[in-house]
Protein backbone atom coordinates (compact mmCIF):
# COMPACT_ATOMS: atom_id res chain seq x y z
CA UNK A 1 0.00 0.00 0.00
CA UNK A 2 1.34 3.36 -1.13
CA UNK A 3 0.02 5.54 1.77
CA UNK A 4 2.81 4.66 4.03
CA UNK A 5 4.84 6.43 2.30
CA UNK A 6 2.40 8.77 1.17
CA UNK A 7 2.16 9.44 5.25
CA UNK A 8 6.07 9.51 5.86
CA UNK A 9 6.57 12.27 2.95
CA UNK A 10 3.71 14.21 5.38
CA UNK A 11 5.64 13.63 8.38
CA UNK A 12 8.82 15.20 6.65
CA UNK A 13 6.50 18.12 5.34
CA UNK A 14 6.09 18.84 8.58
CA UNK A 15 8.87 18.11 10.30
CA UNK A 16 10.55 21.06 8.00
CA UNK A 17 7.67 23.62 8.36
CA UNK A 18 8.16 22.89 11.70
CA UNK A 19 12.14 23.58 11.84
CA UNK A 20 11.54 27.13 9.61
CA UNK A 21 8.86 28.33 11.85
CA UNK A 22 11.16 27.40 15.09
CA UNK A 23 14.24 29.50 13.40
CA UNK A 24 11.74 32.18 12.24
CA UNK A 25 10.48 32.39 15.93
CA UNK A 26 13.96 32.38 17.38
CA UNK A 27 14.77 35.31 15.12
CA UNK A 28 11.71 36.94 15.70
CA UNK A 29 11.95 36.87 19.53
CA UNK A 30 15.83 37.65 19.33
CA UNK A 31 14.99 40.69 16.84
CA UNK A 32 12.14 42.30 18.84
CA UNK A 33 12.66 41.40 22.55
CA UNK A 34 16.07 41.20 22.87
CA UNK A 35 17.11 43.92 20.77
CA UNK A 36 19.36 42.10 18.52
CA UNK A 37 20.44 43.82 15.35
CA UNK A 38 22.85 43.42 12.53
CA UNK A 39 25.77 44.57 13.45
CA UNK A 40 25.71 48.20 11.88
CA UNK A 41 23.87 51.10 9.83
CA UNK A 42 25.00 52.03 6.48
CA UNK A 43 24.67 54.27 5.07
CA UNK A 44 25.37 56.35 1.16
CA UNK A 45 27.88 58.79 1.07
CA UNK A 46 25.18 61.34 -0.02
CA UNK A 47 22.97 60.59 3.18
CA UNK A 48 26.03 61.11 5.52
CA UNK A 49 26.56 64.04 3.66
CA UNK A 50 23.29 64.96 4.50
CA UNK A 51 23.49 64.22 8.21
CA UNK A 52 26.62 66.85 8.09
CA UNK A 53 28.73 64.25 8.75
CA UNK A 54 32.94 64.69 7.12
CA UNK A 55 34.93 61.97 6.50
CA UNK A 56 37.80 62.57 7.58
CA UNK A 57 40.01 59.49 8.65
CA UNK A 58 40.89 59.46 12.05
CA UNK A 59 40.49 59.46 15.68
CA UNK A 60 38.30 62.39 17.81
CA UNK A 61 37.14 62.80 20.99
CA UNK A 62 34.20 64.44 21.89
CA UNK A 63 33.63 63.86 24.98
CA UNK A 64 35.33 61.88 28.35
CA UNK A 65 35.91 58.51 27.03
CA UNK A 66 33.67 59.20 23.96
CA UNK A 67 35.38 58.63 20.65
CA UNK A 68 34.39 58.96 16.86
CA UNK A 69 36.90 56.91 14.77
CA UNK A 70 36.61 57.41 11.09
CA UNK A 71 38.37 54.68 9.01
CA UNK A 72 39.52 54.67 5.52
CA UNK A 73 39.91 51.13 4.24
CA UNK A 74 41.92 50.42 0.76
CA UNK A 75 43.76 47.98 -0.90
CA UNK A 76 45.55 47.13 1.80
CA UNK A 77 45.57 49.09 4.45
CA UNK A 78 43.11 50.45 7.18
CA UNK A 79 43.65 54.75 7.72
CA UNK A 80 44.62 55.29 10.81
CA UNK A 81 46.30 51.84 11.29
CA UNK A 82 46.73 52.47 14.79
CA UNK A 83 43.77 53.83 16.70
CA UNK A 84 44.33 55.17 20.59
CA UNK A 85 41.66 55.08 22.62
CA UNK A 86 41.85 56.23 26.73
CA UNK A 87 39.47 54.62 28.86
CA UNK A 88 37.16 54.31 26.60
CA UNK A 89 33.42 54.57 27.23
CA UNK A 90 31.55 54.67 23.95
CA UNK A 91 33.55 54.68 20.49
CA UNK A 92 31.40 55.26 17.08
CA UNK A 93 32.83 54.07 13.94
CA UNK A 94 32.35 54.98 10.68
CA UNK A 95 33.69 52.61 7.81
CA UNK A 96 34.25 53.01 4.37
CA UNK A 97 36.01 51.39 1.12
CA UNK A 98 37.53 53.73 -1.76
CA UNK A 99 38.01 50.39 -3.68
CA UNK A 100 36.81 47.33 -3.32
CA UNK A 101 34.74 45.00 -0.37
CA UNK A 102 36.62 45.01 3.03
CA UNK A 103 35.50 43.49 6.13
CA UNK A 104 36.50 45.05 9.83
CA UNK A 105 36.88 42.78 12.85
CA UNK A 106 38.70 43.68 16.21
CA UNK A 107 39.83 40.70 17.05
CA UNK A 108 38.18 39.03 20.42
CA UNK A 109 35.98 41.76 20.33
CA UNK A 110 31.89 41.88 18.90
CA UNK A 111 33.34 44.68 16.49
CA UNK A 112 33.14 43.24 12.77
CA UNK A 113 31.43 44.55 9.69
CA UNK A 114 31.66 44.68 5.94
CA UNK A 115 32.66 47.44 4.25
CA UNK A 116 31.13 48.40 0.91
CA UNK A 117 32.62 50.64 -1.50
CA UNK A 118 30.19 53.84 -1.85
CA UNK A 119 28.54 53.56 1.55
CA UNK A 120 29.59 54.17 5.22
CA UNK A 121 29.26 51.47 7.74
CA UNK A 122 28.19 53.39 11.45
CA UNK A 123 28.44 51.44 14.22
CA UNK A 124 28.79 51.97 18.12
CA UNK A 125 30.86 49.68 20.52
CA UNK A 126 31.35 49.98 23.77
CA UNK A 127 34.42 48.54 24.78
CA UNK A 128 34.42 46.05 27.64
CA UNK A 129 36.17 46.39 30.96
CA UNK A 130 38.46 43.57 30.03
CA UNK A 131 39.72 44.89 26.75
CA UNK A 132 42.95 46.58 27.19
CA UNK A 133 46.26 46.76 25.35
CA UNK A 134 46.88 46.31 21.32
CA UNK A 135 44.29 44.60 19.98
CA UNK A 136 44.46 43.63 16.28
CA UNK A 137 42.38 45.00 13.65
CA UNK A 138 42.03 42.64 10.53
CA UNK A 139 40.04 42.45 7.23
CA UNK A 140 38.39 39.28 6.93
CA UNK A 141 36.98 39.92 3.38
CA UNK A 142 39.57 38.55 0.70
CA UNK A 143 40.34 41.64 -1.64
CA UNK A 144 42.93 41.08 -3.14
CA UNK A 145 46.61 39.90 -3.48
CA UNK A 146 47.54 41.76 -0.32
CA UNK A 147 44.81 40.64 1.64
CA UNK A 148 46.52 39.34 4.65
CA UNK A 149 48.82 42.77 4.72
CA UNK A 150 45.73 44.41 5.77
CA UNK A 151 45.81 44.58 9.45
CA UNK A 152 46.16 47.37 12.00
CA UNK A 153 45.75 47.91 16.08
CA UNK A 154 43.23 49.34 18.23
CA UNK A 155 45.59 50.82 21.44
CA UNK A 156 42.86 50.85 24.79
CA UNK A 157 44.91 52.41 27.34
CA UNK A 158 43.35 52.15 30.88
CA UNK A 159 44.02 54.27 33.36
CA UNK A 160 45.21 52.92 36.56
CA UNK A 161 45.68 49.57 34.55
CA UNK A 162 49.25 48.89 33.30
CA UNK A 163 49.22 48.27 29.44
CA UNK A 164 49.96 44.57 29.50
CA UNK A 165 51.74 45.29 25.72
CA UNK A 166 50.70 41.92 24.13
CA UNK A 167 46.87 41.75 25.02
CU1 LIG B 1 40.79 44.27 2.85
CU2 LIG B 1 40.95 41.92 2.84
Amino acid sequence: MESREVTLEYIWVLVIIAVIAGFSASMAYYGFARGLNPSCTVYTMEELKARGIKLEPGVREVGPGIYEVTIEARQFVWIPREIVLRDPVRVTFRVYSTDVIHGLHIVGTSVNVMVFPGYVAEFVWEPPKGVSGEVLMICHEYCGIGHQLMWGKVVIERSGARLSGGG
